[in-house]
């Protein structure tokens, strides 16, 4: 938390929030550079930065003025971390399938369920919670706000995962949790949408984030190859070699101008899923592979702790798989295709 909260004390553990809620006013382009950036160093931190932001997104745009100004403030200062609760044990890709019910009393609602694979489960304090208050299917989904602490609230399982060492990942238990009244997001039968329309900046940044991870790893395979003298020159000069880091350099750079254009057509108000969804696609993709080949031209002591190469590899990984795994990128990708084709 303390590093977490220097990220605050730079200015931008709200890049996107408006100024009055204690947020930078930048844009989502601004936001990728942040990402970038800091991902380049610990991806753990960046899809802190990351989720917290979607989350924090997800208040600004559905929240009313009060639910603003009581829960921005402490998270756009860097001071509080919030999450998004979206995913149970037996509904991962198939979001609309939850099962964690609220149940409408005197004043609010009782939670009951369990949420799974929450990013900054136990440390953050404000959570954006995706709970059944109606029919199966979709329309019967709502958002609450839900705090750190309240009654009938715990924390389960922490996963023991591969990569992403410093952010944990936790189960999110509800036991007769109530939530008030004031605490739930627009109106009852929102929260898919609400929780769909944050993952589709989301997944924006999550895609900036591979691209600082995948370009940190060219860089550091890059000097290693001009450095590293094998048969009485510089391993890059072969060709070989060089050919594979030719190709991670434009791979990486096709990845950030994808990135790019996705973040713009949000900042300029187009909803261009099949892209946002391309971006992150491309750029998790490139993150693995560029990962990966890094580990490969540092050759034995790219596999060691010695050099940073193998923890970005472990790190880039999960990039394939959070905020809709890259298969179900292509399950949007394909049904813009088809819409725009039958046009
Ligand atoms: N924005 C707003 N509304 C949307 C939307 C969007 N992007 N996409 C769809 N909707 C609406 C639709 O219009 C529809 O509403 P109507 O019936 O009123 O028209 C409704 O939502 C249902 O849409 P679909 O029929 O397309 O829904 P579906 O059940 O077929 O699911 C899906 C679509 C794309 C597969 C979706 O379930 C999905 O994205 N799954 C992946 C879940 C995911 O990304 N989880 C990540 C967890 S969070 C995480 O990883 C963060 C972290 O910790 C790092």
């Amino acid at each position: 938390m303390d590093i977490y909260n220097q990220i605050g004390e730079l200015g931008v553990a709200g890049v996107t929030i408006p100024e009055e809620y204690g947020g930078a006013g930048l844009s989502y382009q601004d936001l990728c550079v942040v990402l970038s950036e800091l991902a380049k160093s610990s991806v753990s931190y960046a899809v802190t930065l990351s989720v917290s932001t979607m989350s924090q997104s997800i208040l600004a745009e559905f929240g009313n003025e009060e639910q603003k100004k009581k829960y921005l403030p402490a998270l756009t200062s860097g001071e509080e971390i919030a999450a998004f609760a979206l995913s149970e044990s037996h509904s991962g890709s198939d979001a609309a399938a939850l099962k964690t019910t609220a149940k409408k009393v005197e004043g609010g609602y009782i939670l009951n369920g369990t949420k799974m694979w929450i990013t900054s489960g136990g440390i953050a304090k404000t959570y954006i919670v995706m709970a059944r208050t109606g029919e199966e299917g979709h329309k019967g989904i709502s958002a609450f706000i839900v705090r750190d602490g309240a009654e009938g609230f715990s924390y389960g399982k922490k996963e023991n995962k591969m990569g992403w060492k410093v952010s944990p990942t936790r189960e999110l238990v509800f036991e007769n949790c109530f939530v008030p009244e004031e605490d739930l997001l627009q109106t009852e039968g929102m929260g898919f949408k609400i929780a769909l329309s944050a993952l589709d900046r989301g997944r924006i940044t999550i895609g900036s984030i591979a691209v600082g991870l995948a370009q940190r790893a060219l860089d550091e395979a890059v000097k290693y190859a001009l450095d590293r003298k094998q048969f009485n020159q510089a391993i890059f000069d072969f060709q070989g070699l060089q050919f594979m880091m030719t190709d991670m350099a434009t791979e990486v750079e096709c990845s950030r101008l994808l990135v790019e254009e996705a973040a713009r057509n949000f900042d300029n108000g187009i909803k261009n899923q099949k892209v946002a969804c391309m971006a992150k696609l491309k750029a998790t993709d490139t993150a693995m592979k560029v990962t990966t080949d890094a580990v490969q031209v540092l050759g034995g002591v790219g596999y060691t702790s010695e050099y940073p190469v193998e923890r970005f590899m472990r790190d880039a990984k999960v990039l394939q798989i959070v905020e809709g795994t890259n298969q179900i990128q292509k399950v949007v990708i394909g049904r813009c295709l088809k819409k725009e084709y039958a046009q």
